[in-house]
């Protein structure tokens, strides 16, 4: 009888545990991978793949492609539509471009190689939200850097004393003390998450989860 109480306490843990892990994931920006598997490339349909998903403010995309294939332009509603593309314009092109949304609205990003983007479908438009789920949590670094803390909400914070996040998308993730002015006094980190290296052994996956403690214990 008392191990089963202790087994239910214990599983009552756990679900509490993963669920603050995935909230607290959710206070950095997330990182889309355009196109997921099949990247940056001809024929895949955007719009669909952008259908359901949420962008806000702070989140980041990813566009992969074989570098001097394709290339990523961010444009205007009109260049979007009519795939204009200003000879004076600047694309990315290191293939695997990172872009940051950092403003709320309509965003457009064309491929400015041939007819690419009139022909081959290599176009995205997303809609941008303000900010993530309200009351949202910080939505960006520089935000977190300057400990703009989310209003009270105990589900936001982690408070075991010994919180482990596990790091599962590229891009920047940071975290905060959410007591008193903890955070303006220092408590606070910044890291950026690298996509997985190719070859990854189920050994050194365990290696590259990263803990962090959000509150000092006594030891
Ligand atoms: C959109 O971008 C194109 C190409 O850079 C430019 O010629 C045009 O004036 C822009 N249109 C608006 C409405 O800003």
């Amino acid at each position: 009888m008392a191990t089963n109480k202790w087994s239910i306490i214990f599983l009552l843990a756990m679900i509490a545990s993963l669920a603050t892990s995935v909230l607290a994931t959710s206070i950095a920006g997330k990182s889309f991978i355009v196109g997921d598997d099949k990247g940056w490339t001809l024929n895949v349909d955007y719009q669909a793949w952008a259908n359901g998903k949420k962008f806000c403010v702070g989140d980041e995309l990813v566009f992969k492609y074989p570098v001097g294939k394709h290339n990523v332009l961010s444009v205007n509603e009109t260049s979007f539509q009519k795939c204009i593309i200003s000879p004076t314009s600047e694309p990315l092109s290191t293939g695997e471009d990172l872009i940051t949304l950092d403003t709320p609205g309509k965003k457009f990003f064309i491929c400015a190689i041939g007819k690419h983007c009139e022909l081959g479908g290599l176009k995205l438009c997303i809609d941008v939200l303000p900010q993530s789920k309200p009351p949202g949590p910080p939505a960006t670094g520089k935000e977190i850097m300057q400990c703009i803390i989310p209003p009270p909400d105990a589900n936001q914070a982690l408070i075991s004393g010994y919180d482990i996040v596990t790091v599962e998308t590229p891009g920047k993730e940071c975290f905060i003390c959410g007591i008193g002015k903890h955070c303006e006094l220092g408590m606070k980190l910044c890291v950026n998450v690298h996509p997985a290296p190719v070859p990854a052994s189920p050994l050194l996956q365990g290696t590259r989860k990263l803990a962090t403690t959000k509150n000092l214990g006594s030891k």
